[in-house]
Parts: structure tokens; C-alpha cells; sequence
């Protein structure tokens, strides 16, 4: 055995040294985790491995127990000798196939906003919406186990969904988060200490309503970052934290990722993409009672209070969910994280106020 490689077993792993959900990454298949199976014409599905019951296709069938066992990365045939390639699925397929309420943010965009508002191990981060927990998984992964993440959502259905989809990628809850409903603006300022928040992350309808909020809890030097789907929400935040003084001129960028088709001597762009997503926006806490740089560039805001009403989720293009589908993706967020044997619920003290412990 070579010098780096591990010693312990799986189980005292998971009891010990690995951060919170590593465990259940590594070794062969086990019952009640999810396996993505793709076939020879690279159609993927996922599956939750379950003893006792099969993969149906209009090819033929696949025993689960056939796959519980085998080591990550095997290739396992059908009753009829249809070939599947078995693999834990990824983080950024987990995301796209998950339950969702709310437009999750893209594996692209969470990759931009880990690294441009340097969320770092052990950082103490707010996040709002919540949604369907998109940011959510990637966010713990980057605050790691002795983080901090602290998500605001309004509405508890999508809470629910979000806590099924997090509970099912790290196997069960995480002991960096915890989830609070109401509005960020109100919520926040109730539950976190003035100056003690290192980054806050907003993927929202009207993220200038949190100004004030955000400006209370962030500490000086902390880092704001806005996650937008139109110019109209870009533009309007940006001249509100402009206005506001007590912020950097902040940045705007978005982000395009065009996949390639790689085969022989067709090596060329893919010739379909995901054209747009949103648009992300970083600013800065300035200590209290200075005054920042690009003060000449400081533009009266044109939005007038009439504006206010016009910002609906209609209004920005974002489709309407009913009610029935949210509760279906509810249900199917938390059957999933059942499967693999664990749930919580929102508790009174998550959704009301009272300081957390810091
Ligand atoms: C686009 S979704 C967020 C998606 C999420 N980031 C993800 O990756 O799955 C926007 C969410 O923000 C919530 N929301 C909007 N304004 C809010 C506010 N002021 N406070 C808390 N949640 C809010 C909405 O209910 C919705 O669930």
C-alpha cells in the first residue's frame, strides 16, 4: 500500500476525519444511492438502488442488486445484454435532474459565485432564496463542515424542496446549515449580529430591498454578490448600492459556457448552448463612515417609487409555478431523501427569530 492511500475503512470515515457527505462517495455501490446509468447511445438515467427491484426500459431489465456491490464506474448488462455505464452522478447532474419549485442557479454560475465572492472553508455566509437549494449544495461544499451557512426563503414549500435536495447529496443533514423562513431583509437583521456576516449571496426577484439589511450584518471588507436574470434587476441594483455610499462601485459580468463535440476530425463548438442564465454582481463593505472611491461616477437613480409595483416575476419573465407542482416536487424532494433513510422537518426555532449560536 502507497503512502497516500487511505487506511481507515469506510465506516470509521464517515465517523471521523472526512468532511460531512465524503463517505458516501467513495467505495462500492450501496443500497439506497443514487447511480446514473448511461447507455450506448449516451442516454442518462438516474436511478436510487433499491434491493429487490429492477430498471425497466423498453430494452429489457435491470436488477438493482445486480449493481449493488460493484465498484464505481462498472459496466453492467441488462436481461436482454443492453450495456449500461454506472456512475455517481455529479454534482452538477444532481442539480439539473433534482426536484425544483424555482429556475436553480446553473453549475456554471455557482462556480463563478464560489470563486468571485471567495467563499472560503469556514466562512460565515447568508444566502438568499433559497429556492430549490441549488447554491445551497454548492455553498456548503465551499464553507465545509465548521462554516457557516444561514438561508432565508419565503415561501415554505420551496424550503421543503430545498432541504429534501440537500439532504439527499450529503446524505442527510448538514452541520453547517441551518434555513429560515420569511423575508431576508426582515429575517436577517433579526438573527445574525451586525458586522459578523463574511459573505452575503442573493438569487432573488429584488435584491435592493436588502440593502440596508445586508449593509448591517456584512462585516467591513465582506463580500455582497447578486446573482440577476434581467439588465432591469442588474442596473436597479447596481445604482441603489451606488447610491447608497456605504458600498464599492460594484462589478458586473455574466458568464457563457459553450460545450465542444469532440470525434475524430469533427472537433467543433456544440452547435447548441445555453445562451443565458443570469448576470452576477459583486460589491464590497466599506468600514462604517468612510467614503469609497468613483464617487463622480455616482448617478442619480432614474427608478421612481411607481417602478416598485412593476416588479413582478412576471414582469421579469420568470414563469409562474402552481401551487399542485410545488407540492409534487416537494413530495418527491423528500421521498428521495427517504429513500436513503433520513428527513428533518423546519423547526419552530429555524423559522422564527432569536440570535443564532455564533
Ligand atoms: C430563483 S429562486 C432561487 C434559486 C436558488 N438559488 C437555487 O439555486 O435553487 C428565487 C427564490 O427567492 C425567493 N425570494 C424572493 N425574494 C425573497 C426575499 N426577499 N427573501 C427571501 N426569499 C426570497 C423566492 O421565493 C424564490 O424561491
Amino acid at each position: 500500500m502507497s503512502q497516500t492511500e487511505p487506511t481507515s475503512t469506510l465506516q470509521e470515515d464517515a465517523g471521523t476525519t472526512l468532511p460531512h457527505g465524503a463517505a458516501a462517495r467513495r467505495g462500492p455501490f450501496r443500497a439506497g444511492e443514487r447511480v446514473q446509468l448511461t447507455d450506448e447511445r449516451g442516454r442518462m438515467n438516474t436511478i436510487t438502488l433499491t434491493p429487490g427491484t429492477a430498471y425497466h426500459t423498453h430494452k429489457g431489465f435491470l436488477n438493482h442488486d445486480s449493481l449493488i456491490g460493484q465498484a464505481e464506474g462498472s459496466m453492467v448488462e441488462n436481461n436482454v445484454g443492453q450495456l449500461y455505464q454506472a456512475l455517481r452522478p455529479l454534482l452538477s447532474d444532481f442539480v439539473l435532474s433534482m426536484p425544483r419549485g424555482a429556475a436553480v442557479v446553473y453549475p456554471k454560475d455557482a462556480g463563478q459565485i464560489i470563486t468571485m465572492a471567495d467563499i472560503y472553508p469556514g466562512a460565515r455566509v447568508v444566502e438568499a432564496g433559497v429556492g430549490s437549494g441549488a447554491l445551497s449544495i454548492s455553498l456548503l461544499r465551499a464553507v465545509g463542515d465548521s462554516g457557516y451557512l444561514h438561508s432565508f426563503e419565503r415561501r415554505e414549500e420551496f424550503a421543503d424542496i430545498a432541504r429534501g435536495n440537500v439532504e439527499t447529496i450529503f446524505g442527510g443533514p448538514h452541520p453547517a446549515w441551518r434555513i429560515s423562513l420569511g423575508s431576508f431583509q426582515d429575517e436577517v437583521v433579526a438573527q445574525e449580529a451586525p458586522g459578523s456576516v463574511d459573505r452575503v449571496v442573493l438569487d432573488m426577484l429584488a435584491p435592493w430591498e436588502c440593502l440596508d439589511a445586508v449593509a448591517t450584518v456584512l462585516a467591513p471588507g465582506g463580500v455582497w454578490i447578486n446573482y440577476v436574470a434581467t439588465v432591469t434587476q442588474l442596473s436597479r441594483t447596481a445604482e441603489a448600492i451606488r447610491a447608497d455610499g456605504r458600498f464599492t462601485e460594484p462589478d458586473a459580468w455574466e458568464s457563457m459556457v459553450r460545450g465542444w463535440h469532440l470525434e475524430g476530425l469533427a472537433v467543433r463548438p456544440d452547435h447548441r448552448m445555453v445562451a443565458h442564465t443570469g448576470f452576477l454582481m459583486v460589491t464590497r463593505r466599506l468600514a462604517d463612515g468612510v467614503t469609497g472611491l468613483n464617487l463622480k461616477k455616482k448617478a442619480k437613480a432614474e427608478f421612481t417609487e411607481e417602478d416598485l409595483s412593476a416588479w413582478t416575476p412576471e414582469a421579469v419573465g420568470e414563469r409562474a409555478v402552481s401551487d399542485r407542482k410545488l407540492r409534487r416536487a416537494a413530495r418527491d424532494a423528500a421521498s428521495t431523501v427517504q429513500t436513503r433513510g433520513t428527513k428533518s422537518k423546519i423547526t419552530d426555532a429555524e423559522t422564527g427569530g432569536g440570535a443564532p449560536g455564533h
